[in-house]
């Protein structure tokens, strides 16, 4: 084998291209078929080839494989190679590779140099390459004076997920925190304060206490006097204007609730950048006019609209009132995103159901000619929908009182409870109050992280306490943080911590043995682990995969089968003390460097900081 760099991502490619050839001979006529090649997750081999169950249709009585089949064809047609040491069947679908002994014995040292060389530089030697240099990220986006709900937590968590991969990845990250604070729901919250508070510009968060209260009471004003309506619709249009008291009065709405957001955000440790829905609306008319003048923008039924192909509702720009809404504001902040930030890569978190409105905002977009028309090529905008939260019931999360969840609360209980689960274990003791605080919060507010970044984000979740801090064995929480069992934050940080303490334990000085030790991957468990490792570096696998798919769920799941190889690798390979020490420890090193790596992307490093 020629010198070249062996890594992982070469061995997926060259064993594509072989299942390339044999798909082409097995389907003839049908170049459009990529080779699906992955790692086997199960011990039948180490590649598997997942093409044949979505050829049954297109492979169905040729002359061949009535027999067994497309995967039996898809192997008989893989042409002969010095990689190969032997193929099999699995189920209806899978073809799996066993590699030859000699080929990998060559690759291997290969890998070992790859591992050893990322914990002399740093594991960013082993950040994916993406080919843009700058992304928005819009995530979060509550409204003011309306509550932040479960939705808005899921967007904050995923979202802030995805800007710190695509910050790994080398992308500059600009994440917008849209906060809908321009809509007519204002002048009626000003006409509110105004009455309410005649001095309004004293007045404060504690004075109004909360601003949801606030909100449904000047809501209840609107809905039933008719003079207060009048005077709130002439509020908007004051507002709007920008006449300075309506401006001061909205301006002091938005601050307390921001102030409420950044509660949220300071726990959760998340950083995002304000730009509001009224940061565009200056930008508006001149958008629109553009548009207006490519011929985009027709008139119907009193108001201006963009009519899309293969779509029956208009997206409507200005209403027939003349008014903008939520759709000229997103055409207009995506205009903006992509020419005045020069952002190439445009990503909205919001849960599904605004999925529609934002394809009519992005095949409006292409129209006017603002994208590419090949989707794969940067410019591009991407929505990254989510389902809903679910409470025990199966029904949509709320609290026993029926009202909507208060995330500040959400958050307090997950704290408590995993305070009272250290108290439990005899931390109080242990620790100062500070420690036991931070660690409290650090594990309450990482568990509430993971459960939710674990999932498939298009599927619904439930949020269930219990679970979300132990999921194979239910029982009361206090217990569960005891076992550490379980896909969960609690128990990947406790495998990470364990980590720590065999190489502390050890009483080896790993700076020193990154220099002058080497690896060696002799054992069967020391493989799985090494080429686990290893593909956390692999082109097109894990954080690319995550990153390209936006799929925060691929992320976690590499993690917890890394921590899975571990343990299997621990528990039958001695470290300390053994003739391997060496190349174990640094083995045990490059786990934990690529954990904490994890750690920081799906943003529970708080945890460990604790
Ligand atoms: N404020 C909106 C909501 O609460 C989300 C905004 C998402 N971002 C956007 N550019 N439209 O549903």
């Amino acid at each position: 084998m020629a010198a070249e760099q062996e890594n992982v991502g070469n061995l997926k490619r060259k064993l594509a291209k072989l299942f390339q050839l044999s798909l082409d001979a097995t389907v003839p006529g049908e170049p459009d078929i990529e080779p699906q090649v992955a790692a086997c997750t199960a011990k039948f081999g180490d590649y598997q080839c997942n093409n044949a169950m979505g050829l049954w249709s297109k492979i169905k009585g040729r002359p061949g494989i009535e027999f067994r089949g497309p995967p039996a064809a898809i192997m008989k047609n893989l042409p002969q190679s010095e990689m190969i040491e032997s193929c099999s069947v699995a189920g209806p679908g899978f073809v799996n590779v066993v590699l030859s002994k000699n080929w990998m014995a060559q690759v291997r040292l290969l890998w070992l140099q790859n591992i050893q060389k990322m914990l002399v530089d740093g594991i960013e030697t082993w950040a994916p390459k993406l080919s843009i240099k700058r992304a928005v990220v819009d995530f979060s986006s509550p409204n003011i004076a309306k509550e932040m709900h479960v939705g808005h937590l899921r967007s904050t968590i995923i979202g802030d997920t995805l800007a710190s991969m695509l910050e790994f990845s080398n992308v500059e990250v600009l994440r917008r925190n849209h906060v809908g604070d321009w809509g007519t729901q204002f002048g009626m919250l000003i006409e509110f304060l105004f009455e309410k508070f005649p001095n309004f510009e004293d007045v404060n968060e504690t004075a109004i206490g909360d601003l949801q209260a606030f909100y449904k009471e000047s809501k209840q004003r609107f809905d039933v006097d008719a003079e207060f309506k009048d005077r709130a619709q002439k509020a908007v249009v004051r507002l709007q204007s920008g006449e300075q008291m309506y401006r001061k009065a909205w301006a002091q709405i938005c601050e307390i609730s921001r102030r409420e957001f950044d509660q949220v955000y300071q726990r959760l440790g998340v950083h995002l950048e304000e730009k509001g829905e009224s940061f565009y609306n200056p930008h508006i008319p001149g958008v629109i006019e553009a548009l207006t003048n490519q011929g985009l923008v027709e008139e119907s039924k009193g108001a201006r609209v963009i009519f899309i192909e293969g779509i029956n509702i208009p997206l409507i720009v200005v209403k027939s009132d003349g008014g903008y809404n939520y759709a000229s504001t997103d055409m207009t902040a995506l205009w903006y995103r992509l020419n005045e930030e020069k952002a190439e890569w445009i990503i909205y978190v919001t849960d599904v159901g605004q999925q529609q409105h934002f394809d009519m905002v992005f095949k409006a977009a292409k129209r006017a000619g603002w994208f590419p028309a090949d989707d794969r090529q940067y410019p591009k905008a991407s929505h990254v929908g989510f389902g809903l939260v679910l409470g025990e019931d199966g029904k949509r999360f709320r609290t026993r009182s029926t009202e909507v969840v208060r995330l500040a609360d959400l958050l307090d209980e997950a704290k408590t409870r995993s305070k009272a689960a250290l108290i439990e274990r005899g931390k109080a003791a242990e620790w100062t109050e500070e420690e036991l605080e931070q660690t409290a919060e650090a594990i309450g507010y990482g568990a509430v992280k993971y459960a939710d970044l674990k999932n498939n984000r298009l599927t619904n979740y439930t949020f269930d306490f219990d679970q979300m801090l132990n999921d194979k064995v239910k029982m009361p929480f206090p217990a569960c943080l005891l076992l550490c069992e379980g896909n969960t934050a609690v128990y990947l940080l406790y495998a990470h911590a364990r980590i720590c303490s065999i190489i502390r334990k050890s009483g080896k000085d790993t700076e020193e043995l990154k220099k002058t030790g080497k690896i060696v991957l002799d054992h069967a468990d020391e493989r799985v682990l090494g080429l686990h490792l290893l593909q956390f570096a692999e082109a097109r696998q894990v954080v690319e995969e995550a990153c390209s798919n936006l799929l925060p769920n691929v992320l976690c799941e590499y993690l917890y089968n890394l921590s899975e190889n571990f343990t299997r690798f621990y528990s039958n390979c001695q470290v300390v003390g053994s003739a391997e020490e060496t190349s174990r420890l640094l083995l045990c090193e490059a786990t934990a460097v690529v954990m904490r790596k994890c750690f920081f992307l799906l943003e529970l490093y708080r945890t460990l900081m604790a």
